[in-house]
């Protein structure tokens, strides 16, 4: 888990940019520079630059930019520690854990790896029985059946598990696995009533190995061969440690690049399709399995491109059944393209019926955009039905609404009046209807979490400890936020701006979070001068991690165009109305973190009292600083109606 400092900056220190890129791009140099095609974005002529001097890169078309460690991570699609395990590896450096992990996440981390291990055993003990007798003449025979050629069964790691009981469990126990790992990795299973019997998951089927995104293998799909009905078609890997069903996509490990180089992801539903559009020339394909899609899936997309295209079987009440994928995909931020199959075909079997060539001019020419897609699914209904009609255009305009964009939301409003033929204000009145329910349901989601958080807080003060200084940093944002929206807004009846009233009373408070600290020194000092700074003064030429900040703070998190300029009063005044009484709650609120924070000094300095060898007299009054603060706490608590049992 946790790398440890000295292997970072062992790794920091050693790493090169133009080593780490050319891994990945032929560059060439150009004067100072290197220049390549840039990997991140389609392009003909070189505009992603390297300068070895700054040891950054920086692509002009697109705009992505950083260091050889920003460049792994991104490429690579994975975090910045395992980019630091990438990199020590590349060089050589040996990786270092970091000392600060406890007993037990060492033991759940050696778990894990002994759990991948095991994995990958099973793994090679699968696509090995493909040379066996049995191996070829049923699982070999199977693929070869549905066209899949050795190359492609190596990339995916197909392999056959033997018919019999005890054919893995054997092997791997000869290996030297133990059984307990064996379950974990949800490779055996134990027989109910008897705990000493065990046996193979998967018998009797061929295998689909499931890789995680750096191509470990976490878990398997394996499909009965015959048409026997009273067993299951598929028998999966149950979730386990290293197997997060809900954050994975078959495929992933195999499509990345290519997802990120054509900015589009192919979205099917079973190993099969995967494997088949691979066999067509089309790499950019994952599969979620057969389940709906999470929201850890979609995260996982958008860790490689904006753009998905669904493809559905030919089967419109299937079709129907699983629209609202689509709309988890529009909330997560994506742009989302839809293409359906001629009827009784999926992607599988029609692509092997009418080959690559033609199986990827037909994705061409029948990916629509989600709002064509779905009316389009509806327009047989919609021509003889007119109260149908009504219920396509709420049903169309509650996709709109998930868009977090407001300028692809109009995009949207315009593409769907027309194509439903009505007026765009129409629309435009659904969809405020529909954006305000969302407002207030995610308004009210966030009140009672509020509510909740602060709850626990108070019950269990160990929790508070660890996340104490997040708490802090939070209600320091909270106050800061106040600052920049309405910093310069009089308090109602009064000549009192409310960054001066907001300052006056933190005038005794030093702000933790650096940036936090840093703004609220720039108020104080323009404040000294009689100026109050507002939004533009950020915007304009403060330092880049100041602005980065309050662009964050003034944005609201779904922005509103000025359509909606209804809506967006609405919002605003809700804090706005009583600025005197949101900003007086905020200072409290910062004010009893302060307060609970020099408690919990004391309460340490009292603990080790011993060890410091303090004198009694000095103990005595940190427990009267403690109790006095105690009071203030509660004080402060009344004030903001939080009761206490
Ligand atoms: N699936 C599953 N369990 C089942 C059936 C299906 O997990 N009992 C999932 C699998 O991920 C499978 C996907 O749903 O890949 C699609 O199912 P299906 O098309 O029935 O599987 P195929 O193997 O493609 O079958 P066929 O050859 O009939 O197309
Ligand atoms: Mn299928």
């Amino acid at each position: 888990m946790g790398i440890s400092k000295i292997t970072s900056d062992q790794v920091k220190e050693r790493m090169d940019i133009e080593e780490v890129i050319s891994d990945y791009v032929p560059l060439k140099r150009k004067g100072q520079n290197l220049w390549a095609c840039c990997p991140f974005h389609g392009e003909k002529t070189p505009s992603f630059s390297v300068a070895p001097a700054k040891q950054i890169y920086k692509c002009f078309g697109c705009g992505k930019a950083g260091d050889p460690i920003q460049f792994i991570m991104d490429i690579e699609g994975i975090g910045f520690q395992e980019a630091i395990r990438h990199l020590a590896g590349k060089y050589g450096i040996e990786v270092e854990e970091d000392e600060a992990r406890t007993p037990e996440q060492e033991q759940a981390q050696s778990e894990r790896e002994s759990l991948l291990i095991a994995l990958g055993f099973a793994r090679d003990f699968f696509v090995k029985n493909l040379e066996t007798e049995e191996g070829k003449s049923i699982g070999l025979s199977y693929f070869k059946e549905r066209g899949f050629s050795p190359t492609i069964i190596q990339k995916f790691d197909l392999g056959y598990a033997l018919d019999g009981w005890d054919h893995l469990l054997n092997a791997a126990k000869k290996a030297g696995f133990q059984e307990e790992i064996l379950l974990k990795a949800g490779l055996i299973l134990q027989k109910e009533g008897d705990p000493n019997r065990k046996y193979d998951r998967f018998r009797n089927r061929v295998t689909f190995t499931i890789h995680n995104i750096s191509g470990k293998p976490i878990g398997f799909g394996a499909r009965i061969l015959t048409k026997d009905k009273n067993q299951p078609k598929y028998i999966n890997s149950p979730e386990t440690a290293v197997y997060h069903k809900s954050d994975v996509l078959y495929g992933m490990y195999q499509a990345k690049k290519a997802i990120r180089e054509k900015d589009n992801c192919y979205l099917v539903e079973g190993y099969t399709d995967v494997v088949s559009l691979h066999l067509s020339g089309i790499e950019n394909v994952v599969a979620s399995s057969g389940t709906s899609l999470t929201d850890g899936q979609i995260k996982l997309i958008k860790r490689f491109t904006d753009q998905v295209t669904v493809l559905y079987d030919g089967d419109a009440a299937g079709i129907k059944a699983s629209l609202r994928g689509i709309d988890l995909l529009l909330e997560g931020g994506l742009n989302v393209k839809a293409v359906v199959f001629p009827e009784g075909e999926d992607p599988d079997s029609y692509s092997r019926k009418v080959g690559s060539d033609a199986f990827q001019s037909y994705l061409e020419k029948n990916s629509r955009d989600f709002i064509g897609f779905k009316i389009g699914l509806y327009k047989d209904e919609i021509a003889r039905d007119p109260i149908r009609k009504a219920e396509v255009i709420r049903e169309v305009v509650q996709s709109i609404g998930k868009i977090p964009d407001p300028i692809l939301r109009s995009v949207f409003t315009k593409e769907a009046a027309g194509l439903l033929d009505i007026e765009e204000e129409i629309i435009h009145a659904e969809l405020n209807k529909s954006l305000l329910k969302h407002q207030k349901d995610s308004f009210e989601k966030q009140k009672e979490e509020e509510f909740q958080e602060a709850q626990i807080e108070e019950l269990i003060g160990a929790k508070e400890e660890t996340s104490f200084s997040e708490i802090l940093r939070l209600q320091e944002k909270e106050m800061i936020r106040l600052l920049v929206n309405y910093g310069i807004e009089k308090l109602e009846g009064q000549e009192l701006h409310l960054s001066q009233y907001l300052l006056s009373e933190t005038a005794d408070l030093e702000f933790e979070t650096p940036v936090y600290a840093k703004i609220l020194g720039i108020y104080r000092q323009q404040l000294s001068q009689n100026q109050i700074p507002g939004t533009d003064f950020f915007l304009t030429g403060t330092d880049a991690e100041v602005k980065k900040e309050v662009i964050d703070l003034i944005s609201p998190r779904h922005e509103v165009s000025t359509h909606w300029e209804g809506r967006h009063e609405i919002i605003i005044n809700k804090e706005n109305d009583d600025l005197t009484l949101t900003g007086y709650k905020s200072i409290l609120r910062l004010k009893r973190k302060f307060v609970r924070k020099m408690m919990e000094e004391a309460k340490q300095k009292i603990k080790n009292a011993e060890a410091q060898a303090l004198e009694f007299e000095e103990v005595a009054e940190l427990q009267e600083i403690y109790f006095t603060l105690k009071k203030v706490q509660i004080e402060i608590d009344k004030e903001l109606g939080i009761v206490i049992g």
